[in-house]
């Protein structure tokens, strides 16, 4: 399925949220999408646990809820990351190398497109246009775009990152 990321401690909280949810809705297959969002809205993603949960309340299939997991791209697999990377891909970026760009994210993370790195420090995805096509190749990171994101920014970026990281460390180590 994905890459497994819940500790045992992780996943008996992940179940015990999930049932949490179920009080509000009866046991009703229609209630499948609504119950759906809202254990994303409560725990970021859908994991296995959370699958689990949701297949033995509704007594349907686990592959069902998968299925409809997979289906609809307002759903994630994975946990989000501290920070978000999105890499356009819409014409103009596409035009401009969008892919080589996504291309060079996933190699520097170690992740490919929906997926977050094994420290939840970034996830990955693409996005359609953002409307700032004259800055094209766009990555949008945490919500902000970012123009002509071409590999050698690519590495820019992380290098921010990991100096932000260190500062920080330093001054939480006094
Ligand atoms: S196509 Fe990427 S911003 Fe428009």
């Amino acid at each position: 399925m994905n890459k497994k990321v819940s500790t045992t401690e992780e996943q008996v909280k992940i179940r015990q949220e999930t049932k949490q949810i179920f009080k509000r809705f009866g046991k009703k297959r229609g209630n499948l999408m609504p119950i759906l969002q809202k254990v994303q809205g409560k725990l970021g993603y859908l994991p296995q646990e959370a699958m689990l949960e949701i297949a033995d309340f509704l007594e349907i299939p686990g592959i069902d809820v998968y299925s409809v997991i997979t289906f609809y791209n307002q759903f994630r697999l994975n946990p989000p990351g501290r920070h978000s990377i999105r890499v356009c891909l819409g014409t103009a970026c596409h035009m401009k190398g969008g892919y080589i760009t996504l291309d060079a994210w996933k190699r520097r993370l170690d992740i490919d497109r929906g997926e977050t790195t094994p420290d939840r420090e970034f996830d990955l995805d693409s996005v359609a246009c953002v409307g700032c096509c004259v800055m094209a190749p766009v990555t949008v990171v945490d919500g902000k775009p970012q123009g002509k994101v071409e590999p050698t920014k690519v590495d820019g970026l992380l290098l921010a990152f990991e100096h932000e990281q260190e500062k920080k460390s330093k001054n939480e180590n006094g």
